[in-house]
């Protein structure tokens, strides 16, 4: 088999694209996502970038992104001058609006005046960035020091009462600057002044649509695969489901998902990706009902980090063993993301590399890896996902840890007390769901504890297990706070469990956020 490389995501070949120069990683991909939005494929990369490996990707236009530092600061960021005589039209936004004018020769003032949140920005009539737009506005800024003195050959568009140069643009060489944030929702004509950069100053074609994304992949998955088998792992969670989808729609029979059910996972889940992919798609489904020696491994096993280490031993060797069973299987499918690249990839000077650490498996099983989702955000896989008939409970389906409820049972992991657990967790979700709550709510889920307490259920005293309701609000599970639920939908989940699941006797809401607390119990 062939070492391993990504392959298989749609190639930027047949999109217009715009590079982002990462100079903060949040403003960068919300910037990058922005880009997207307005239809063209954005791709982020290292503020290391040359002016050389510019003009190697061939961008339509350079966005500079917003960063938290000052360019005064010791050490602070600078970029590759001659990417500005490149001829490539560049958009500086705040940080990089001041990098355009600092190393263009203009000036900027530490003014000791900042501008945090909304500013009311004046924009001159003749200016090409605004055009069309009302010339006063709000904008969202942030910054500490301002642009004082723009560099020869540009003109000021905009200014607001802190940032005497709020927008600059010099037309002819295509360089445009903003102090203020336009990739914010809250900055009023934000979105206008993207487009215009990108379908005005770059001539950009917009044709990122899901459908092009789709089309695409598809003929990069063919091109890669030929007549080879792929396999892929299913998890039935959203990444893996759609990298699946896609690569069958790319080679139909040519691709084996493999669905190692560990018996950990949520009530219904195994027979929705029954339904789902062989159903439905009519995929080849391998279904590996491993549940007996996950029990097994897991018995008497009460540490966290010990349940997982057993829980990702098992599945690798499960996998491998189906694999191998597949002989000519040369590629994987993995469901790697766009953020997952931009984080192991544009750190410092650090080239984007591809993910080679497949999960785990043996260095001896080698696959080429089939990537098609690694240039998506988690919204575009979504977006993809809908438009190739996956059904809404998988496309918006909260995280799910791969260790399952295992990680939810505190203590031992049993037949019986996964039961219960799954029970309970089922009543959770159809309540949030009928409350309306759920795709506002990131995960909600049932723990159960290893305490039992005392209660009173007809005539009888019981001793049952608690069931802890745990709900939270979150970004990217970095931080999370614990979901504001009303209280009469926590009253009906709690009467349901008590009443639904005769070994749970009392429900407790956990109140706790993230940090100190972590979203898992386990
Ligand atoms: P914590 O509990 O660390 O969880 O706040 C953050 C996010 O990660 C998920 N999670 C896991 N996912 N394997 C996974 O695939 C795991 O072992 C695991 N532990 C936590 C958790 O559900 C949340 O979304």
């Amino acid at each position: 088999m062939a070492g391993s490389s990504a392959i298989g995501q749609a190639s930027h070949g047949d999109f217009d694209h715009v590079l982002v120069v990462d100079f903060g990683a949040q403003y960068a991909q919300l910037i990058a996502r922005r880009v997207r939005e307005s239809r063209v494929f954005s791709e982020i990369v290292p503020r290391s970038i040359t002016a050389d490996e510019v003009r190697e990707k061939a961008p339509i236009g350079i966005i500079l992104s917003g960063g938290p530092a000052s360019v005064h600061a010791e050490g602070a960021y600078g970029i590759d001058e001659d990417i500005f005589s490149l001829g490539i039209p560049v958009l500086g936004i705040c940080y990089g609006h001041q990098i355009l004018a600092q190393t263009l020769g203009g000036t900027v003032a530490s003014t000791g005046t900042s501008e945090f949140g909304p500013a009311e920005l004046t924009v001159s009539e003749t200016s090409g960035l605004f055009s069309g737009q009302p010339t006063d506005q709000q904008v969202w800024m942030s910054h500490n020091d301002a642009v004082s003195v723009p560099p020869d050959g540009f003109v000021v568009t905009a200014s607001t009462p802190d940032a005497p140069v709020a927008a600059m643009e010099d037309r002819d060489r295509k360089l445009y600057g903003v102090q203020f944030h336009p990739e914010v929702k809250h900055t009023e004509y934000g979105q206008e002044v993207i487009e215009y950069f990108l379908t005005k100053v770059c001539d950009a074609r917009t044709t990122w649509t899901h459908a092009g994304i789709i089309e695409q992949s598809v003929d990069a998955i063919r091109e890669a695969v030929g007549n080879g088998v792929a396999i892929c792992g299913l998890s039935g969670g959203v990444d893996s489901s759609v990298a699946a989808a896609l690569v069958h729609k790319a080679i139909g029979d040519q691709l084996v998902c493999v669905y190692v059910d560990h018996g950990l996972m949520r009530l219904g889940e195994s027979e929705q990706v029954e339904d789902t992919f062989r159903d439905h798609f009519k995929m080849n489904l391998i279904h590996v009902k491993a549940e007996d020696q996950f029990l097994e491994g897991l018995a008497g096993v009460t540490d966290p980090e010990k349940k997982r280490m057993i829980i990702g031993e098992l599945f690798i060797r499960t996998f491998e063993e189906v694999a191998a069973g597949i002989p000519d299987a040369d590629y994987l499918v993995q469901g790697t993301l766009y953020p997952d690249v931009i984080e192991s990839g544009t750190k410092d000077a650090a080239k984007i590399k591809s993910h080679h650490n497949v999960g785990g498996l043996p260095d001896d099983m080698k696959f080429e890896l089939v990537e098609p989702l690694r240039d998506l955000f988690k919204d575009e896989v979504r977006a993809v996902g809908s438009e190739l008939g996956l059904p809404d409970d998988i496309v918006w389906r909260q995280p799910f840890p791969g260790p399952g409820l295992a990680v939810r049972i505190i203590g031992d992991v049993t037949r019986e007390r996964l039961d219960i657990l799954r029970a309970a967790d089922a009543i959770v979700i159809d309540e949030i769901r009928k409350a309306g709550l759920y795709d506002e709510i990131w995960q909600a889920f049932g723990v159960l504890p290893a305490i039992k307490s005392v209660g009173v259920q007809g005539d009888g005293r019981t001793y049952a297990y608690p069931l802890i309701l745990r709900a939270v609000t979150s970004d990217d599970a970095m931080t999370a706070d614990w979901a504001r639920i009303p209280y009469d939908v926590l009253a009906s989940i709690s009467s349901r469990v008590i009443n639904e699941v005769p070994d749970i006797n009392r429900v407790a809401y956990d109140i706790s956020s993230k940090p100190p607390a972590t979203i898992e119990w386990e």
